[in-house]
């Protein structure tokens, strides 16, 4: 490609170090978009006939299916996706071909197909992710009044529905889908047409390419657009705090499915024996979204690193960006496929939770409030109540077992309606505030979410 300049050739060795085309294969179909657009604007402003931008459109969606059916043979000597389709092209279609490289420089070329190429995985992530959401949204619904301790430090705190906690994940995947949206904003500008780093003398309509290619708008720098990789970055990103989330619930399965919890039951399909132990049933799936995490994490900090010490404009040190890129995208878009299939064959073992959720201990807060609702500052209440606690523990004695007068030794303000307090299902109820998990609350809740999932207009 450079033969001019060259008189001996590139070393095996660099061929091997440099090249990219083992996994940049994956841009072809955006950079034979990009191509067609690009060959248009060179028909308007007069650089190609109407013939040879017709031949250049042809031989390239010739190319595409020949990619497609595996016909294609990619050299690692031309390096990289582009200069791999435009020598097949120029071979296909002689001088035409050779053509299609004007006013353009493989930099904003490069920018211009990861662009096209996350616009395309940001909508198969989201779409994912509305999927997951609906598995737990089903499992909810299925499950309405199934009551779980509520944990801080994994110790019980405090009774909630199963459903909240589910719904809880739903919200974290709403804002997934909200940072995949954003993301998808401030990426959608069009490159091309920046040129090597300088724009061109050689002026083309930029607009008519964004157009072709639905940009809403173009770059206004043409070095900044070269060297620009904040989007990958802030991909990188919302999919690694995807990541966080599914390890989250990842750490939830496995609680759940341990002998300890036993809130869940995972299907067969959905877990692994031990080659050892016959009795295993072990919840790999989420174990390895769980260590996978850490991958997309290490992407992100890749990238950035790469970016970093970078000077104006294109360095090479940015062909460093695609194989973060790819693997987070490919790892996510797995993750959120699996993890929806286990949620939906889960089976919820709702004696097991109910049974957690009864330790009378759980409503400690409840009493305490009781006692506050009566007149008691709350860190009085807090104390007699703790003092209640400890008794339990020394008479070894459950709350709803003790006597009145043994309630009033702590406290005189107690009454016989105390142990109505002591009721799981009051105790739900009465936590009606917005956003708290009475029943009322999570039925309007899981309505809420059956309307938004719902909704045809997703991205
Ligand atoms: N494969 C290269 C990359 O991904 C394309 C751009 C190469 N540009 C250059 N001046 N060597 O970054």
């Amino acid at each position: 490609m450079w033969k001019g300049r060259f008189q001996t050739e590139t070393s095996n060795l660099v061929q091997r170090y440099g090249e990219s085309i083992s996994y940049d294969w994956r841009l072809y179909a955006c950079d034979i978009e990009g191509s067609i657009a690009h060959a248009a604007a060179l028909l308007e402003a007069g650089i190609l006939t109407k013939t040879e931008e017709r031949a250049i459109v042809k031989g390239l969606q010739e190319i595409r299916r020949e990619i497609e059916s595996g016909e294609f043979r990619f050299k690692t000597s031309l390096e990289d996706i582009h200069m791999n389709i435009e020598r097949a092209l120029t071979e296909k279609i002689g001088a035409a071909g050779a053509k299609l490289h004007t006013a353009r420089s493989r930099n904003d070329q490069v920018a211009l197909d990861i662009r096209l190429y996350c616009r395309l995985e940001i909508q198969a992530i989201h779409q994912r992710l509305t999927t997951l959401q609906n598995a737990l949204l089903t499992l909810a619904v299925n499950h309405p009044s199934a009551v779980v301790p509520g944990y801080t430090h994994l110790q019980r705190g405090q009774p909630v529905l199963f459903a909240h906690h589910l719904l809880a994940y739903l919200e974290m995947l709403e804002r997934d889908k909200d940072r995949l949206r954003d993301c998808y904003r401030r990426l959608n500008v069009m490159p091309l047409g920046s040129g090597a780093l300088a724009g061109s003398t050689i002026v083309l309509n930029r607009k008519l390419v964004a157009e072709k290619l639905g940009f809403p708008a173009v770059t206004q720098n043409s070095m900044d657009a070269v060297s620009d990789r904040d989007f990958v970055a802030e991909f990188l990103f919302d999919i690694a705090l995807t990541g966080v989330h599914l390890s989250r619930l990842s750490e939830d399965v496995i609680l759940w499915a341990t002998a300890e919890f036993a809130f869940i039951e995972l299907s067969d399909a959905h877990t692994t024996g031990s080659s050892l132990m016959p009795q295993k049933k072990n919840p790999d799936v989420a174990e390895l979204t769980r260590g996978k995490t850490g991958r997309l994490l290490g992407n992100l900090v890749a990238l950035l690193t790469t970016i970093k010490g970078l000077p104006m404009t294109y360095n090479r040190d940015l062909q460093e960006d695609k194989e973060p890129l790819f693997d987070s995208i490919d790892q996510i878009k797995l993750a959120l496929e699996v993890f929806a299939e286990m949620m939906a064959a889960a089976k919820v073992r709702e004696d097991r939770t109910l049974r957690a959720a009864s330790d009378p201990f759980l409503l400690a807060t409840d009493l305490a409030d009781y006692l506050v609702l009566r007149g008691v500052p709350f860190r009085d209440a807090h104390e007699v109540i703790g003092k209640l606690t400890a008794h339990s523990l020394q008479e070894k004695r459950d709350f709803p077992d003790m006597s009145l007068e043994e309630f009033r030794q702590f406290s005189p303000v107690f009454e016989a309606d105390v142990f109505k307090v002591l009721d799981l299902k009051t105790a739900l109820k009465a936590r009606k505030g917005i956003g708290a998990p009475s029943p009322a609350n999570v039925g309007a809740q899981i309505t809420r979410w059956q309307k938004r999932i719902h909704a045809a207009t997703d991205f």
